[in-house]
This record gives structure tokens, C-alpha cells and sequence, in this order.
């Protein structure tokens, strides 16, 4: 069953209220996500945790690698240009790193804080060629900024 965007990002806010921990969010935003479609078989963040480098964060699936530079695979490319990553088909992405064979698809979003730094990155995995659309990309991006970027939000420490 595709996620049913509104009624995920209902839960994630009420689930959320009040928490300014990064982590806390970031754990429950990953366990909301990941159970919400049949078609996310991995589902976590990575964290900025020095200049050009992500670490693992929360994160449902099999294991994932711990460490990504910012100029390696699809993570690397999200953090390092700040955009969206969406790859119909990771065998042609170069420089994608496969944490498992079984990745066919993946979608990366930026995550920003309430001053617009760069706090993370969102990356989605599926065993299904071609499994993301633009759509999932901003129902995603409008749950994180809702989750990471608000107002009354400092950066906070990972
Ligand atoms: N495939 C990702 C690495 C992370 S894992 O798949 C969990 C990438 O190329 O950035």
C-alpha cells in the first residue's frame, strides 16, 4: 500500500510535539516512515557530524554502512548539493555505495534546521526498480521540514 502522506504526517506531528532532540525525532520519523509503505525496505538517517562527513543515524532495515563522505553515492550527493536525490535505478547512479544487493531504488532528501543548515540526510531504499515518485519526494520533504525546521526549534547538538 502506498503511504498515506496526510494521515503519516498527522502522526508524526502529534508523536512529535514539544521533542526538540534530534535523535528522538529522528528515530520516530524512521519508524512512522518506514512501517507507512510496502515498498520502503530501508529507511534511516545519516547526520552531519563533521564538516563533509555522514554518519549512521536511526534507521529501520538491514544494517547500513557507518560512515558516508560527502562526495560518495546518493547520500554524499544530497548533503553535498542539497538536493533531493531521486534514483529510478541505482546500478546507473555512479558512485552509488550498495549497503544491500538487494537496493534497486532510492530517494535522499536533505534535512535542514530551523536556520537552514544541514543537519542530515533522509534516505529511503527499495528492492522495486523505479519505486519513487516526484510525489513521495515532497510529502517526505514537507514531513521533515515540518519536523526539523521548525520555528521554535534551535539546530541542537547531534
Ligand atoms: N545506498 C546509499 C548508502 C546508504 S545505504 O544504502 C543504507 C548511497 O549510495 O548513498
Amino acid at each position: 500500500m502506498p503511504a498515506d502522506y496526510a494521515t503519516l504526517a498527522k502522526t508524526i506531528a502529534a508523536l512529535t510535539e514539544g521533542e526538540t532532540d534530534p535523535v528522538a525525532l529522528m528515530a520516530t520519523v524512521t519508524c512512522e516512515v518506514h512501517h507507512a509503505d510496502d515498498r520502503f525496505d530501508w529507511t534511516g538517517f545519516y547526520r552531519v557530524t563533521e564538516p563533509g562527513v555522514l554518519k549512521i543515524g536511526p534507521y529501520q532495515g538491514g544494517h547500513g554502512c557507518l560512515r558516508i563522505p560527502f562526495d560518495k553515492g546518493v547520500c554524499g550527493a544530497a548533503a553535498r548539493t542539497g538536493q533531493v536525490q531521486l534514483v529510478p535505478d541505482v546500478d546507473a547512479f555512479p558512485g552509488h555505495i550498495a549497503c544491500a544487493s538487494s537496493t534497486r531504488s532510492e530517494l535522499v532528501l536533505p534535512v535542514f534546521d530551523g536556520t537552514g543548515a544541514l543537519i542530515a540526510v533522509f534516505d529511503i531504499d527499495s528492492d522495486l526498480p523505479d519505486a519513487f515518485t516526484t510525489g513521495d519526494a515532497e510529502a517526505l520533504g514537507a514531513i521533515l521540514e515540518q519536523v526539523f525546521a521548525r520555528d521554535d526549534e534551535p539546530g541542537g547538538q547531534l
